[in-house]
């Protein structure tokens, strides 16, 4: 979503730097990018482009620099995305960045200070603006910025700078929506919405707690909090960020390979782990609740904490969940890459009582889901760029089967697929790049499976969704019949994925052979030994992948990692964007 960079210095910046930082945010999702310099005679000169950050680099000399930048990325919540809307809005001495909605934009609009006001575009951002500008006719700058977060309601950051005689100034503000303060090495002052994206020679940085104000002028920082009170700045942390290592031009894919390493030592995170669950007293119930990939990580928990801990388990969307259920020896577990997606983290905050025994799973540890829930779990997978989450969706899978196993006290059967087998995964990928070709042709696809595999069709059926734009559906195998099978023919090929497990194979297999006799398109992933105990009859009307034979919880994963290669080639076949799919943002900062 929305990504706010802006720098102060007493020194002059050099815009191309400044767009290396900027570019840190394309990951995000956005729809247009923008920002403003200073000219020679100190007034505002602006940038915007409807295409990628590299646009703008072509748009700016090699050699021009500024003391104050102001820079965005805008995915387009409020007006469409055009150059008109794309930030930074000017209005005179004043510029802004913001992400977020100005929930109560109608009602303010009838408000007097916009009686004969024409609005340049259609943004809420501009309204902000126009407050600022109308208050600093008998305000100072910070003043007219406190006057006018008293008005608006709902999630937003923003970034207002201002420039005078001698002193140029920014005001930040947030709610709800993430933005950091971040001071570099050579002085230099910048906000972010993504502390990743002001990484490079950073001192510290300080995360704004919910209406927070930042003021900044070339010579002062000052912090004053929700009460309007001056605070003194003291929470600044201590950066000591590396910068993920890119194995291929393409993060998805690069994260997709990532998991070789990051599957087979995961052990090493058992004890930090352990750690947190130690402290949770044993519940009666657990309720899991995510959104997208994360939801479908609880689905496979449910069933892993149902087996292994013997503790019912439900699992909810934040929008669905179900207030009437008490919680009364209850852990309520947050699971959420990004640890800032809007629709879970209000949740959380909307009932800060009912949710006080909460555990979350986050990769990032300085985020607003983190600092509401009592216990958390890093996922420690490094920073995920691509869009469609890959490497953090493995490892959510892993953190919930070690915790299932810590609740039932059996941790000592933790047995994680080796390098050795995930390297056999990899190895089928010709196979899988012949496949994806074959099934790119289609509009619908069907993932079939059934317990632990049913997550996992879901999973592989939003992935492909998400960066091929095939629609697909993930569904348990043991329901064909009511429902399903009445869509399967030539033109909607079915992924079956079948497991090992004694008690359902029969079944499994029976229904694939339904499936079988109405479509010609299947594409079955099954287990060594069970692919070798089909007939030659049923082998030659289908595509097969077999993956190694696998016996424990952890099996499904080698299903997802011939399916996330199978989507991410589905997408490439297809020449898309797969790192940044039309629409989607990484971190769904809005609701
Ligand atoms: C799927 C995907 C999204 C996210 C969802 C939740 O590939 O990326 O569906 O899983 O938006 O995001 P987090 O986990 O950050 O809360």
């Amino acid at each position: 979503m929305c990504g706010i960079y802006s720098s102060l210095s007493t020194n002059k910046m050099l815009c191309s730097d400044f767009l290396i930082s900027l570019k840190e945010l394309e990951y995000r999702g956005y729809d247009s990018a923008g920002l403003v310099t200073l000219d020679k005679n100190k007034k505002y000169k602006s940038y915007k482009t409807l295409s990628k950050i590299d646009d703008l680099k072509l748009k700016i000399s090699k050699e021009e620099s500024s003391s104050l930048l102001i820079g965005h990325t805008r995915w387009a919540t409020h007006g469409k995305p055009n150059i008109k809307n794309c930030h930074p809005h000017i209005i005179e001495n004043l510029s802004i960045v913001h992400n977020g909605v100005v929930e109560n934009y109608d009602d303010l609009k009838k408000n007097k200070i916009f009686k004969n006001v024409k609005f340049k575009t259609d943004t809420d951002t501009e309204m902000i603006l126009l407050l600022i500008y109308n208050y600093c006719k008998s305000n100072s700058f910070i003043n007219a910025v406190k006057k006018t977060i008293k008005l608006i309601k709902g999630s937003n950051a923003f970034v207002c700078s201002n420039i005078g005689k001698g002193i140029n100034e920014l005001a930040a503000y947030k709610n709800n929506t993430p933005l950091y303060f971040g001071i570099k090495n050579n002085g230099e002052k910048v906000f972010s919405s993504d502390v990743n994206a002001m990484s490079n020679s950073l001192k510290g940085y300080y995360y704004l707690d919910n209406n927070d104000i930042v003021h900044i002028t070339n010579k002062n920082t000052a912090l004053y909090n929700k009460k309007n009170k001056r605070i003194v700045l003291k929470k600044i942390v201590d950066s000591n960020f590396k910068r993920p290592k890119i194995v291929s031009s393409c993060y998805t894919y690069s994260e997709i390979k990532d998991q070789k390493k990051i599957i087979s030592t995961y052990g090493k995170n058992i004890q930090k782990i352990y750690n947190v669950v130690r402290k949770i007293k044993k519940p009666n119930e657990i309720n899991i609740i995510g959104c997208g990939s994360s939801y479908n990580a609880g689905l496979l928990a449910k069933a892993f904490l149902e087996k292994n801990s013997n503790i019912p388990t439900s699992v909810y969307r934040p929008s669905e969940f179900n207030f009437f259920l008490n919680n009364k020896n209850k852990l309520f577990i947050f699971i959420s890459q990004s640890g800032e997606t809007a629709d879970i983290c209000s949740l959380i905050e909307s009932k800060k009582e009912f949710f006080s025994n909460s555990l979350s799973i986050v990769n990032n540890d300085d985020s607003r889901l983190v600092r509401e829930s009592k216990y958390n779990i890093n996922l420690n997978v490094g920073l995920e760029r691509g869009v469609a989450a890959t490497k953090t969706f493995s490892s959510q899978i892993l953190v919930l089967n070690i915790i299932s196993k810590i609740l039932s006290k059996d941790n000592n059967n933790l047995v994680f697929p080796s390098s050795s087998v995930i390297n056999k995964l990899f190895s089928y990928e010709k196979e899988i790049i012949k496949l994806s070709k074959k099934y790119s042709k289609f509009k619908n696809l069907f993932v079939l499976g059934r317990n632990y595999n049913f997550p996992i069709a879901c999973e592989a059926a939003l992935k492909i969704k998400e960066i091929s734009y095939i629609h697909a559906e993930g569904a348990p195998s043991s329901e064909i019949k009511h429902g399903p099978i009445a869509l399967f023919d030539n033109k909607f090929p079915v992924i079956f994925l079948v497991s090992n497990k004694k008690e359902t194979i029969h079944s499994e297999i029976s229904s694939l052979n339904e499936v079988i006799s109405r479509t010609n398109n299947i594409f079955l992933i099954a287990p060594d030994t069970v692919v070798k105990k089909l007939e030659p009859k049923t082998l030659s009307k289908i595509d097969v992948i077999a993956v190694p034979d696998f016996q424990n919880d952890m099996a499904p994963i080698l299903y997802l990692i011939i399916l996330q290669l199978f989507s991410y080639h589905l997408a490439k076949s297809k020449k898309l964007n797969i790192d940044q799919p039309r629409n989607l943002a990484k971190v769904v900062t809005v609701e």
